[in-house]
């Protein structure tokens, strides 16, 4: 089986994602975690670097199941991958083609064997079009940056609330009007609106949906 969740930034995917791995016994593939170890990979280049010759340099895979905390160059770099920062260089270097082929590539593999819970923004339309089920899980702005504004502070991020509203803007602007694999709405996904949900009446909902 494999269920596949898309929506925008701070729409709760990951939390969402994580319960319905565990409630199912399922997999969990965090697509948007690839891609920010890439943009840290690049980040850590400083601005010496050269995209397509990185793609081929780096190697960026999971840990061992539960956590599967992703790894770049075979050490766990899940902490350093949350910061406004490498939100932003994730968000434009996935506006590269050569980078998504490549991700693209390593997902679909990866779910080749077994059942899934995947989470992204290209995952019901490109990574997994025949997934079993598809979720569009969405809030709005205001809703989405205050979470993620929360879950910043709580691990100590000295933030302002506005300084997060501005990058979710941003990134939210960047991903639905990219030319290659915008985030979109797939024909066949189901809309979820989070807001007023808490993630254990999310996660109730889409169980429901697989019965
Ligand atoms: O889901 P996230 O916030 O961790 O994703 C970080 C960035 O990665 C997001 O702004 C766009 C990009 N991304 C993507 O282009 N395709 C995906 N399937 C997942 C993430």
């Amino acid at each position: 089986m494999i269920i596949a969740i898309d929506g925008p930034a701070g729409a709760g995917k990951s939390t969402v994602a994580r319960g319905l791995a565990k409630a199912l016994g399922l997999d969990l593939l965090d697509t948007g975690a690839m891609y920010r170890a890439f943009a840290l990979a690049a980040f850590r280049k400083g601005s010496d670097f050269n995209v397509f010759e990185l793609i081929d340099q780096v190697q960026i895979d999971f840990g061992p199941s539960p956590e599967r905390k992703i790894r770049l160059d075979g050490v766990d770099v899940s902490d350093e991958i949350r910061s406004l920062e490498i939100s932003q260089m994730a968000s434009q270097l996935s506006t590269v083609s050569e980078v998504r082929r490549a991700m693209v590539a390593t997902q679909q593999s990866i779910i080749s064997l077994g059942n899934w819970v995947l989470e992204g923004r290209d995952v019901t339309t490109v990574v997994a079009p025949k997934a079993d089920l598809k979720i569009f899980l969405t809030a709005s702005i205001e809703e989405r940056a205050r979470r993620r504004w929360v879950e910043m502070v709580a691990k100590g991020d000295t933030v302002s609330l506005p300084a997060v509203v501005k990058e979710v803007v941003e990134r939210d602007h960047r991903d639905y009007t990219r030319d290659d694999s915008p985030l979109m709405l797939a024909e066949d996904a189901i809309i979820v609106e989070s807001f007023g949900l808490s993630p254990d009446e999310i996660i109730e909902r889409i169980v429901a949906m697989t019965q």
